[in-house]
């Protein structure tokens, strides 16, 4: 299998792309990472540190020139529609999750490109699924369109390499939570909103109940989880498009009683809205032993750990006058 040399990363702009995108400039080499973003400018950082292009994933010409002109040979594929957002606009979150993603795949086919990664979610289970320690070969009846698309990915990377030999390969990610680009559109949202209201206002609304308990991880943990996954051997791997990936559970309460062991005036309210319904269709926990026995995963960061990097981090971005509000 010929190797990772030049990585097209799309949907570079958002949460998880834009650290993402960092970390493999330091791995594979700044110039060998090219960042793809749609709309929303780059940060500084991101748009210096390396290539930067305009490129929509619904859009396979432009998908198509990009890969030759920087002779790319990997895609990460982060472009999407949250769960929140894709309720408001299933017809959207479809065409850019499953159009986008078979836009990928196929130049991946056509261009025989090394490797493809595209997440998948927590979204992929539904209410029938078992909630605690949720297998990794288990009930997928997703009830949101979110949820929808991301089974359809799955199912389509390991489609493309049973038929096609295409090394595409996908995690289940929970709740991505960081302190440098905030998520958008997604129901796990509250859960780094809340650090930043806690830093600017301390105080915070929650739009899921207290007792709300969800599968999260921190940053560095994603980080390694991806950038892991595309290093392991071909041959190693039994599942491709669908790794669960566990690092922490805690509830909505359980995460602002650990903040306000920083910040012991930090005062949180629940109103729970549209977004508690999708919620309460996920699991608690995780179990993700074929990601542990497979490719050798690991989690660094606990809840305790986590929210004490988080609130150094965006104390350190308050006072440089970085943070400009959090969102809804
Ligand atoms: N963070 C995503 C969402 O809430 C789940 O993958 O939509």
């Amino acid at each position: 299998m010929a190797g990772i040399n030049r990585i097209l990363v799309v949907g570079a702009v958002g949460q998880i792309g834009s650290e993402l995108t960092m970390a493999l400039r330091e791995k594979y080499g700044s110039d060998n990472v090219v960042a793809a973003g749609r709309k929303t400018q780059p940060s500084p950082t991101l748009r210096d540190s390396g290539p930067f292009v305009w490129c929509d994933v619904t859009d396979r010409k432009r998908l198509d020139a990009t890969v030759e002109q920087h002779k790319i040979d990997t895609i990460i594929n982060m472009a999407a529609i949250l769960s929140a957002t894709g309720e408001k606009n299933p017809q959207r979150c479809w065409d850019v999750n499953v159009a986008g993603l078979i836009n990928t795949l196929e130049v991946a086919r056509e261009h025989n490109l090394t490797q493809v990664l595209c997440p998948s979610s927590i979204a992929v289970f539904g209410p029938e699924t078992p909630k605690e320690n949720t297998p990794q070969e288990t009930v997928l009846r997703p009830t949101t369109m979110y949820g929808v698309t991301k089974v359809t990915g799955e199912l389509l990377c390991d489609y493309y390499v049973r038929r096609f030999g295409v090394d595409a390969r996908g995690l289940r990610y929970p709740g991505i939570i960081s302190a440098e680009t905030l998520p958008g559109g997604g129901t796990t949202d509250y859960a780094v909103e809340i650090f930043y209201k806690a830093i600017e206002e301390g105080r915070y609304t929650c739009f899921v109940r207290e007792d709300t308990s969800l599968p999260m991880m921190y940053m560095p943990d994603c980080i390694k989880a991806t950038m892991d996954l595309m290093a392991a051997p071909f041959e190693s791997l039994k599942h491709h498009g669908d790794f669960n990936i566990g690092a922490m559970s805690f509830t909505a309460a359980e995460l602002a009683a650990e903040i306000k062991k920083h910040i012991p005036d930090f005062e949180v309210t629940y109103e729970p809205d549209f977004r508690q319904e999708i919620a309460d269709s996920w699991p608690s926990s995780i179990d993700d032993s074929a990601a542990r026995e497979e490719w050798g995963w690991e989690p660094a960061y606990d809840l305790a750990r986590m929210t004490e990097d988080m609130l150094e981090k965006l104390r350190a971005r308050h006072q440089r006058g970085e943070l400009y509000g959090s969102g809804s």
